[in-house]
């Protein structure tokens, strides 16, 4: 049965512990892997027209949204603009031509990204949409359906969609990539994303530990995560996740903005998540967090056995993840990043699934 929480004490729980599923799930309608191909569906659609892409979301899709800036800019080096709902449908955005506008959300109902979708088609521009929900009004009235396959989402805070919305923006920037010519090696990228479901898995098996470590963030008042790159979205999804279920104040920062301002929050009573897999933003994250160590940070080092070894010192703890290619990183993090806001959550002894004054889906402005 669907809406049942089956082993698992929360919905949440077991919508985390879906993720390896739910993903493969996904891509499987958007990987040929025999043609060594990544495909979209019901792409009638020229994509090599495409010259920009306007983002909007709300909520820890718009999170999506910002970590595909970093790829399809990479990818296909086609720029990205990035909003949350509420401020696009009133700040008067300028629209061009060859504008993609593309909405990301589990429902398809929420309300101001719904007005963003019309306002954008009543601009003339081609629409696509990123949704959970097939029978939604976002999913009618988008041009160019692009599902999440996660299955229904029950707990409030989202998880398995926000991992498959990733699949997909994954999918989508290869895709552009390719339309302007731009992907050198498709079966490499198909590779890399097949790889995501077991990748998954072995974050999971951290689960016992993250469990461990979590009274010691259930006691802070404050909690700061740090990330760079792609990384950075997934650093204020990690401080978003905290905050629904947790309710402790939490704030997610760029690594190199932290000397901008957050580090003057910094004392041993405030605990710093770290996002850094190694590869070549490694040292400048670290160096950020050093700098936050030498000021007595509490730092919670989430990377892989390379990263840990050279920097898991002088951590109150360090969570390693299997070592990844940069494009799949954030959906492998997303789960210690997940799991930790669970647990500090059940530590807390909040009300998981139904967290306080938040809506599963925001249907009203
Ligand atoms: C609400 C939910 C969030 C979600 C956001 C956007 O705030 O509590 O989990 O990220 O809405 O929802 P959508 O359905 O558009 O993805």
């Amino acid at each position: 049965q669907l809406m049942d929480k089956g082993n698992h004490r929360h919905f949440m729980q077991k919508e985390i512990y879906e993720q390896p599923v739910v993903v493969a799930q996904t891509l499987r309608s958007y990987l040929r892997p025999l043609e060594a191909q990544v495909a979209l569906p019901d792409i009638e659609f020229d994509l090599s027209s495409v010259e920009r892409v306007v983002v909007v979301a709300c909520g820890t899709a718009s999170y999506v949204g910002m970590i595909g800036k970093y790829w399809i800019e990479q990818l296909a080096r086609i720029p990205v603009e990035v909003d949350v709902a509420s401020e696009y449908r009133y700040r008067d955005p300028v629209l061009l031509p060859n504008t993609l506008g593309l909405v990301i959300s589990q429902s398809g109902e929420t309300a101001d990204t719904l007005a963003a979708l019309r306002h954008m088609k009543a601009a003339g521009v081609t629409t696509g949409g990123i949704i959970n929900v097939p029978t939604s009004s976002m999913a009618r009235e988008v041009d160019l359906l692009l599902p999440t396959h996660a299955g229904p989402e029950i707990g409030v805070a989202s998880t398995k969609a926000f991992t498959c919305q990733l699949a997909v923006m994954a999918a989508l920037a290869t895709n552009l990539a390719r339309a302007k010519g731009r992907l050198a090696d498709e079966a490499d990228v198909v590779e890399h994303l097949q790889h995501v479901p077991e990748a998954m898995s072995m974050a999971l098996a951290h689960d016992a530990e993250i469990e461990a470590m979590a009274p010691k963030i259930a006691a802070a008042r404050d909690v700061l995560y740090l990330g760079r790159g792609p990384e950075f979205p997934l650093a204020l999804e990690g401080a978003l996740k905290l905050k629904e279920i947790s309710y402790i104040h939490a704030e997610g920062y760029a690594s190199g903005e932290m000397k901008h301002g957050p580090i003057a929050l910094i004392d041993e009573q405030v605990p710093l998540i770290v996002i850094a897999p190694s590869g070549p933003l490694f040292d400048k994250t670290v160096s950020n967090m050093q700098e936050a160590q030498a000021r007595g940070a509490q730092v919670v080092l989430i990377s892989d056995a390379e990263g840990i070894a050279q920097a898991g010192e002088n951590t109150i703890a360090t969570i390693e993840m299997p070592k990844v290619h940069p494009l799949i990183a954030p959906l492998v993090y997303a789960v210690p990043v997940q799991l930790l806001a669970y647990h500090v959550a059940v530590a807390k002894g909040t009300d998981v699934d139904q967290p306080r004054n938040l809506a599963k889906s925001v249907t009203v402005e």
